[in-house]
């Protein structure tokens, strides 16, 4: 497939709803999509005392969101705003300065939590970090999942129709989102 879609979820539960909802993500997406999970679990908490020597653990986070043609954040809300985890991996990925590998980055931005208004405020939360890092943002259509049991089955399909159709309609905007933006800016 044409592009290469670096998944972050911003959980580390084994358990997580986030985790689910990116897998079916990634079935209902349309083919010209291949997706790989960044991994950030075994990164240290950031200071700047490691930019005179970055840990190999880092570099390699920052080699896989480099290497990615886009890149998909499938994440909780954390007390209304994202886990500290994730934004730990954001801050690893945004340093030393003038070595970040956020910027121009086509991203898109979803979420799941079993509250009603479905991660949104943790959403903008991350979006003004995304804007500060200047990667470009999907900002329409937005995806708050209210999740309840059962929405993603153990196979990863969706089990509500008008849910399955509204997550199809997302993954085909984030392709063609993707696609013009790698024209305009070509990977870098
Ligand atoms: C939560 N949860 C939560 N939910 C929400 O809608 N808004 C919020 O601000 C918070 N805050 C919050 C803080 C902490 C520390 C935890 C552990 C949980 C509930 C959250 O949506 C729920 O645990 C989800 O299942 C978390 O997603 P994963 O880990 O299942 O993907």
């Amino acid at each position: 497939p044409p592009y290469r879609v670096g998944v972050l979820i911003g959980s580390l539960s084994t358990a997580s709803i986030n985790r689910r909802l990116a897998h079916a993500l990634e079935k209902l997406a349309p083919p010209e999509f291949e997706f790989y999970e960044v991994d950030y679990s075994k990164l240290p908490l950031y200071n700047r005392d490691f930019d005179a020597d970055y840990p190999q653990v880092a570099l390699d986070f920052k080699e896989q969101v480099r290497e990615a043609d886009a890149i998909m954040f499938v994440t909780p809300e954390y007390n209304r705003s994202i886990p500290g985890a994730l934004k730990n991996a954001i801050d690893w990925g945004s340093r030393p300065w003038g070595t970040s590998v956020w910027v121009d980055k086509p991203t898109a931005v979803i979420g799941a939590s079993g509250g009603q208004i479905g991660t949104a405020v943790g959403q903008q939360s991350l979006r003004s970090t995304l804007s500060f890092l200047n990667a470009r943002q999907m900002t329409s259509p937005e995806a708050y999942i209210h999740f309840t049991p059962g929405l993603v089955d153990d196979r990863g399909d969706v089990t509500v129709d008008s849910t399955r159709e509204f997550l199809t309609m997302f993954m085909e905007k984030f392709l063609e989102f993707t696609a013009r933006v790698l024209t305009v800016i070509p990977k870098h």
